[in-house]
């Protein structure tokens, strides 16, 4: 079984996410996607929110599980019996922290590998906190996330 993890944020998955979930999901026999639970950090929605929308956005991709996690994603990876790690390149901006991530991830964990998926072009610009920052605003954010992402943010906002 080749199986891979996709650890994130995802507060909340956008389009971009998906592309690079879809792709990967036709590499490998199964993507687990995993929610980070970051007690540092105050996110928009909870672990246990980001879940239950990452579920509904995948459903139609048999091969997705979706879980959350605290603490190093090598961990996490190592506990469900993955061997790599995905991660989406937007831009050369992503480049420089994602390259550090995956050093440090191969010195903590050597058998472990990240692999990482180009963002395709229509998606390179997005990212969460942009679908929050216009969310706020109460601008439509249906061109950047799915249905049930835009129907949560609507309920944030109380739009
Ligand atoms: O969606 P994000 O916020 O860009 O994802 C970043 C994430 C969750 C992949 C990264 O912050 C992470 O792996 N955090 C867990 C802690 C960890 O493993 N740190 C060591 C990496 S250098």
């Amino acid at each position: 079984m080749r199986r891979a993890v996709y650890p994130g944020s995802f507060d909340p998955v956008t389009y971009g996410h998906l592309d690079i979930i879809r792709r990967a999901a036709s590499i490998f026999d199964e993507v687990v996607i995993g929610v980070l639970r970051n007690s540092q950090k105050t996110p928009l929605f909870s672990v246990e929110e980001r879940v239950k929308i990452l579920k509904e956005v995948t459903t139609d991709i048999p091969n997705v599980v979706v879980r959350s996690f605290e603490g190093l994603s090598v961990n996490f990876v190592r506990d469900c019996d993955a061997q790599v790690i995905i991660r989406g390149l937007r831009a050369m901006t992503d480049f420089e922290n994602e390259l550090h991530m995956a050093q440090t991830n191969k010195v903590l964990m050597p058998e472990i590998d990240t692999m990482f998926l180009v963002t395709s072009l229509n998606y390179a610009y997005l990212s969460s906190t942009t679908v929050r920052e216009l969310a706020s605003f109460k601008s439509d954010v249906s061109a950047f996330a799915p249905p049930a992402v835009v129907k949560a943010l609507n309920e944030k906002f109380s739009l």
